[in-house]
């Protein structure tokens, strides 16, 4: 693996000059977008734009969304569109530079001092322990060293904020500085992906270094395709319902919507459980699919397979739902107590033809 000296210059360099022969090229966002769509991603229009620009003007791609609506999972496809390694960095609170950067083999260090005592008797050089050969490469030092590489920083929200000042550093100079080493980074710099359920906020300076873009739910026939791409022998209909569900319950106000990843269990569900539409009993069997709060569960419940839903292969005759709800009480207009009749009617005689 070459590595380069860097400056400390925050040049980002040529756009695509120095990728890689092997790396695909697209001519815009839609030849993008039909490249994620050919290894089973869906991006929205605006997803597909943000990284056609990210990989055009090298700046790491900040995805914020609800959880499961498919950040960790465009990491992962656009390492495969691009050929390149997809590196993941997950983030939780105490991260720091030992566990994201690199770290030195203590055990092997110690190890190799006593060896060099034993057979040297004196002291060695305390220099020889820290080369690359005791060096712990930990995901982004991994990242800048691997081209062509994704770096996946997910779920930044969950790390510490002053974790996020290491990362700016490193995104500078798309480099890591290792004071008894030196500076090393690879030919070609990662594709940075950093994602946040939103938890917190990030701060705007690492934003602001950063191509934004909010990943919303799908669209009905976006979730439809997803699952229908997803689930193997999923029916037709029911990818449809399993999609208008989510709907509902994504504006419903439940403690935790549904993302993307809900749906597909719902739906992986139904087909181990030979169901070919929403019904009570596919609803009642999968609840843990969806429902991951106990205080949504009722909700849950009931907007996954409210009437009327008619299960398939019922005798064709009228729609009707499985229940009604009736009012407990109907409040009819004051109707008089008593309608006074006439006792007798007297008919006209009939014509006579
Ligand atoms: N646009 C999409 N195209 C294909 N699959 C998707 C899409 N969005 C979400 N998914 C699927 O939904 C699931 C959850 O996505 P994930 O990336 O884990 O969500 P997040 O990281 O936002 O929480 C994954 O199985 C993923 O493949
Ligand atoms: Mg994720």
């Amino acid at each position: 693996m070459p590595y380069r000296q860097v400056v400390g210059s925050t040049d980002l360099g040529p756009p695509t000059d120095t990728l890689p022969v092997t790396t695909p090229r697209f001519g815009g966002p839609a030849e993008l977008a039909a490249a994620l769509d050919s290894v089973g991603y869906l991006p929205d229009t605006g997803l597909a734009a943000a990284a056609f620009l990210a990989l055009r003007l090298r700046r790491p791609l900040f995805l914020e969304g609800d959880p499961g609506v498919g950040k960790t999972a465009f990491a992962q496809a656009m390492a495969d569109v691009l050929d390149a390694e997809l590196i993941r960095l997950q983030c939780y609170g105490g991260i720091d530079a030992s566990q994201a950067l690199y770290d030195w083999n203590f055990p092997r260090q110690i190890l190799e001092l006593r060896a060099a005592r034993e057979a040297a008797g004196g002291t060695p050089d305390v220099t020889s322990l820290y080369t690359r050969e005791f060096l712990v490469r930990r995901p982004i030092l991994k990242a800048v060293e691997t081209s062509p590489s994704v770096l996946l920083v997910d779920e930044i929200d969950r790390a510490d904020d002053e974790f996020e000042a290491l990362l700016l550093e490193v995104f500078e100079n798309n480099s890591v500085s290792i004071p008894e080493l030196g500076t090393i980074g690879g030919a070609v710099p990662p594709l940075v992906v950093l994602t946040s359920n939103r938890t917190r906020e990030v701060h705007d300076a690492l934003k602001r270094r950063c191509l934004y873009h909010w990943i919303d739910h799908p669209d009905l026939p976006r979730e439809v395709e997803i699952l229908r791409r997803r689930v193997d022998g999923l029916p037709d209909e029911l990818a449809g319902q399993v999609a208008a569900a989510m709907r509902r319950l994504r504006s419903a106000n439940l403690v935790k919507p549904p993302g993307v990843a809900e749906a597909i269990d719902l739906a992986r569900a139904a087909v181990e459980l030979g169901e070919r539409s929403l019904t009570d009993t596919l609803a009642d069997a999968a609840l843990g699919t969806v429902a991951k709060h106990h205080d949504d569960r009722a909700e849950v419940r009931r907007l996954l397979a409210p009437a009327p839903l008619v299960a398939s292969g019922s005798s064709a005759g009228p729609d009707l739902p499985d229940r009604v709800d009736l009012p407990d009480r109907v409040d009819l207009p004051d109707l008089p107590n008593r309608v006074d009749l006439p006792d007798r009617v007297d008919l006209p005689d009939r014509p006579r033809s």
